[in-house]
């Protein structure tokens, strides 16, 4: 069976060691699983930037930044299974949203657990765009007739509510489309199965091993961006959270902040967990870890920022070009799909 994966990575802020580790890697490996007629979509979505308020000014740079960052990690343009482009210059995205619109209702935007917690944060100006993204997301994915998603379980409510989209529209117009209007994206539970090989790897806060490492500038010491100088990388690393138990051990529960460091040194030098514990678990010396996941973070950053330096923007933007106009022919064929459905068009 042939499948169709697509992923979104975000635009308005720098990657983290975080995302590169969690969602990037596993990307370049399925982008090297991918049989005969699979396509992998990946996109930046840029459109998604202003849900909530954003430095305006930097969004164009740090989005082809993150393009750059992709391609430096080994997603392969020239692969022809595989696109790579910015959600705003495939203008079908825009305009199959309010089709979509028309068919979702207003008890299930408002019920999603995202604008819920992220309105509260904004106070009394909530943007309507902050209400009405899931659908936009929907398009996203209904466009490519995509099967699997890759997502954080903070974004399962909106992948649902894509399938309820889907498959309400595929009802209301089976006549004119018996084989379905839309390709209806496989349920949460599949989707947990093909992400099977990244399950788990989720890189924490150093300064809060409790919890995730986040994008946001709330936790600069505990966050690794893929733009820091590997200099003050190390530095974080030196500082990271540990514990006093005094011994090393792999034990999220007891030991996250220690955990946390072999987790990056699993990742990053690419030895097997096991000869990771081997190694390290019953030493008792937690400077010789943090020097050695400083070490390895320092090569990777060192690695990564010079690949990317070496991406001229012009050749990398007229490239983007040349995949982005085969994206929108896709798009549109969708497009108008919807367009017939709902008789905009014959
Ligand atoms: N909303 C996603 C996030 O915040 C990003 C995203 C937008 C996305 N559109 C998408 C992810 C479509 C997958 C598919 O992480």
């Amino acid at each position: 069976m042939t499948k169709t994966i697509l992923t979104g990575l975000r635009s308005n802020a720098s990657l983290t060691i975080g995302n590169y580790l969690g969602a990037i890697l596993p990307m370049i490996k399925t982008q090297q699983s991918l049989e005969k007629d699979d396509k992998m979509f990946i996109f930046v979505p840029d459109l998604h930037s202003f849900i909530t308020p954003i430095d305006y000014d930097n969004l164009y740079k740090t989005a082809l930044q993150n393009i750059k960052t992709y391609i430096a990690a080994g997603i392969d343009l020239s692969n022809p299974n595989v696109y790579l482009y910015r959600q705003s210059r495939i203008s079908a995205h825009s305009e199959i949203q309010w089709i979509l619109s028309c068919f979702t209702y207003y008890g299930e935007t408002q019920r999603m657990i995202q604008f819920k917690e992220k309105s509260k944060k904004e106070g009394r100006n909530v943007s309507v765009g902050l209400f009405s993204y899931p659908i936009l997301m929907a398009g996203d994915i209904l466009l490519y007739d995509a099967d699997y998603v890759p997502l954080g379980q903070d974004q399962r409510q909106h992948l649902e509510l894509t399938r309820d989209i889907a498959i309400r529209m595929n009802n209301k117009f089976e006549a004119k489309f018996p084989e379905g209007l839309f390709t209806v994206p496989k349920s949460w539970a599949k989707q947990l199965d093909f992400m099977n090989i990244s399950e788990g790897i989720k890189i924490r806060s150093l300064s809060n091993p409790e919890t995730k490492m986040s994008k946001s500038a709330k936790d600069p010491k505990g966050t690794i961006t893929l733009t820091d100088k590997p200099d003050d990388a190390v530095k974080k690393i030196m500082s990271a959270q540990t514990d006093d138990y005094g011994k090393i051990d792999w034990n999220w529960e007891k030991q996250p902040g220690v955990t946390n460091l072999l987790q990056l040194i699993t990742m990053l030098s690419g030895d097997g967990e096991q000869e990771v514990k081997d190694t390290w678990v019953g030493k008792t010396k937690y400077g010789e870890l943090k020097i050695a996941t400083a070490e390895l973070v320092h090569d990777f950053l060192t690695n990564l920022q010079t690949k990317i330096a070496e991406l001229d923007d012009e050749e990398v933007s007229k490239i983007l070009e040349i995949n982005e106009a085969e994206v929108s022919k896709i798009a549109n064929k969708t497009l108008h799909r919807a367009q017939k459905a709902v008789g905009l068009k014959r």
